[in-house]
């Protein structure tokens, strides 16, 4: 079965995308990154969402921001707690002592070839695990990324960053520079593949403990999408998850070099696509350009327990 490690900084759609984890297969851990918000609050997040769901997996907490810029959250979405600041129950069980970017190393020795790692979030803590062990990659069977907008239609004040790289475009550059292959769903997908606002409110009214709470913390980012005008709910993360775990779901990818702007007046944090594969330099990337809709409103459905 499919063997999971989610490096996320949870954030309502990475909440989402981790309920779908969880009904596809058993995540192996959980590393937890600063994003969204500041790492003590992911870190609680991803805690109770493994309370939620009933299970036992192993949480570890990583870096508690960027590797050189400071720290520049997106708590004005997701709310101060990353939840939408609804007060849930605090998690009774806490994080592992191991750092998240050791126990990423350990855990590919101990699954070598058999892990699918789904990043969620910034890449701090991938980015360190691939400084202290370049050889990393040999024993991850795929890496999707959510992160990036291929066209420059970013959702960072600049303009061309997305959210996950701009946070911490030096640890992007570490990772795209020496992960030999890795899926990519940047924000652009994640803008084709929206949810209608009726069907998400109505899955949500479903008589189910992972409808009431979803309900409950992306309440918040639901209105703030919709007073900004944005004509579908967008959440990146679950799309990413939906590729990582049914492949088959993926109907149209361009497999490019895609390296990271690390200086640029206005485009630090871009990911910038060679996408006449004019420069000699391998494909890095295969970038998911489109899915099947229907099915990844299955998996959204099946995620947030609607029968
Ligand atoms: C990404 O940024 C975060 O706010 C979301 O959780 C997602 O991972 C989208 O740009
Ligand atoms: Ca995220």
């Amino acid at each position: 079965s499919l063997k999971l490690l989610i490096d996320t900084d949870p954030g309502v759609d990475d909440a989402l995308a981790i309920l779908m984890a969880y009904r596809q297969a058993e995540p192996t851990a959980l590393t937890i990154a600063a994003g969204n918000v500041g790492l003590r609050h992911t870190v609680g997040n991803a805690l109770r969402l493994v309370e939620l769901v009933g299970a036992q997996t192993p949480v570890f907490a990583g870096c508690a921001g960027p590797l050189v810029l400071p720290a520049a959250d997106a708590a004005f979405v997701h709310g101060a707690d990353g939840f939408g600041d609804t007060g849930y129950d605090a998690p009774t069980r806490q994080a592992e002592a191991e750092h998240a970017a050791l126990a990423m190393i350990r855990l590919s020795h101990a699954h070598a070839g058999a892990l699918v790692l789904v990043a969620l979030g910034p890449l701090t803590n991938l980015a360190l695990a691939l400084r202290l062990d370049p050889t990393l990659p040999e024993r991850i069977s795929r890496l999707v990324i959510m992160g990036g907008a291929v066209n420059g239609r970013g959702n960072t004040e600049r303009v061309p960053s997305e959210f996950n790289i701009g946070f911490d475009p030096e640890a992007a550059h570490i990772v795209f520079s020496s992960w030999p292959t890795f899926e990519l769903v940047d924000w652009e997908a994640t803008l084709r593949h929206g949810l209608a606002y009726a069907d998400i409110e109505s899955w949500l009214r479903a008589d189910s403990p992972r409808a009431r709470f979803y309900a409950a913390i992306s309440r918040r980012t639901r209105s703030w999408a919709r007073a900004h005008g944005r004509p579908r709910l967008l959440t990146a993360d679950a799309l990413a998850m939906a590729v990582a775990v049914e492949p088959g779901i993926v109907t149209s990818v361009a497999e490019h070099h895609v390296g990271i702007e690390m200086s640029g007046q206005l485009t630090r944090g871009a990911t910038v696509v060679d996408w006449e594969d004019r420069f000699d330099r391998p494909a890095n990337a295969r970038i998911v350009l489109g899915v099947d809709q229907a099915r990844f409103e299955a998996l959204v459905r099946d995620a947030l327990g609607v029968v």
